[in-house]
């Protein structure tokens, strides 16, 4: 008999059926394995490990330096705290944009040497054709559309994205594409409330919001940004459910001062 726990896997077709059931879809991010294991226990449906992780755990401006070998490094971990989540993985900046022969060897590193479940990469036309070349290897993708951090240095700025009819009749033909092509659903970041209401009710997959509205099928933050563990990072969109940095910061006080005043260990805490 398996001594694994039987437990009910989300899976991308999970996500499928929580959108024509009206189920809204809750996603963080994760990049470590306690954290992964902590949200996977809560019951959250799908975790990324997104490339936020050069801004949040790295400590780099963009998302841009992170590598391959740091996104699996991270993606690994959070893959062996998890039972019942999805995880998703992003394809870093270069690693998918040059060809889709190079997309696909990207894809298929995350896949079998991190054992996460799907990828995620940024754009729509501009790189269908490495969209359909990983979807091929039966590999799962999810789009990214709206504001694209890896493009940072094209737009120069992280305002709301699509806000001026071009743009935004751009974005609906993207996420067209990327469902034509297969993809399991989409990430839209920073775009204004009634465009993302438009995609979740033309796109029959998942439209999953960051700083788009109440209009989609699901919602994503950055762990760091809701636990209040960054600071400086305040975009109207962000709601903080704690604030971590204030919590840590006076448990190392109190660590500090019982060190320095003989209080730790006391005659219980040693052997
Ligand atoms: O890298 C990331 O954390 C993301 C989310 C903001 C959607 O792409």
């Amino acid at each position: 008999m398996s001594l694994h726990k039987q437990v009910r896997k989300v899976t991308t077709h999970v996500l499928n059926e929580m959108k024509l059931r009206g189920e809204k879809i809750a996603m963080l991010t994760a990049y470590d394995y306690s954290t992964a294991r902590i949200i996977d226990q809560a019951k959250i449906d799908a975790i990324l490990v997104g490339d936020s992780a050069s801004n949040v755990m790295a400590g780099y401006d963009t998302t841009l330096p992170i590598t391959l070998n740091d996104m699996i490094y991270h993606a690994a971990s959070v893959v062996r705290g998890v039972s019942r989540a999805l995880v998703i993985v992003d394809l870093p900046f270069g690693t998918y944009q040059g060809n889709s022969k190079e997309a696909l060897t990207s894809a298929i590193r995350i896949m079998k040497e991190t054992g996460a479940h799907a990828v995620k990469l940024e754009g729509g036309e501009e790189v269908i054709e490495s969209v359909e070349r990983i979807l091929s290897a039966g590999i799962p993708v999810m789009g990214h559309l709206g504001l694209m951090p890896q493009s940072i240095h094209k737009f120069g700025t992280y305002v709301v994205r699509a806000t001026k009819d071009d743009e935004a009749k751009k974005l609906v033909k993207d996420a067209h594409l990327l469902q034509e092509a297969g993809c399991f659903g989409i990430v839209v970041e920073k775009i204004p409330a009634t465009l993302a209401k438009k995609v979740s009710s033309e796109i029959k997959i998942p439209i999953i919001g960051i700083g788009a509205g109440p209009h989609v099928d699901g919602q994503i933050l950055v762990i760091h940004d809701m636990l209040g563990i960054t600071q400086e990072f305040s975009p109207r969109f962000l709601r903080r459910y704690h604030n971590l940095n204030k919590e840590i910061k006076g448990a190392v006080k109190a660590y500090i001062s019982d060190v320095r005043n003989l209080e730790f260990p006391n005659e219980n805490e040693q052997y």
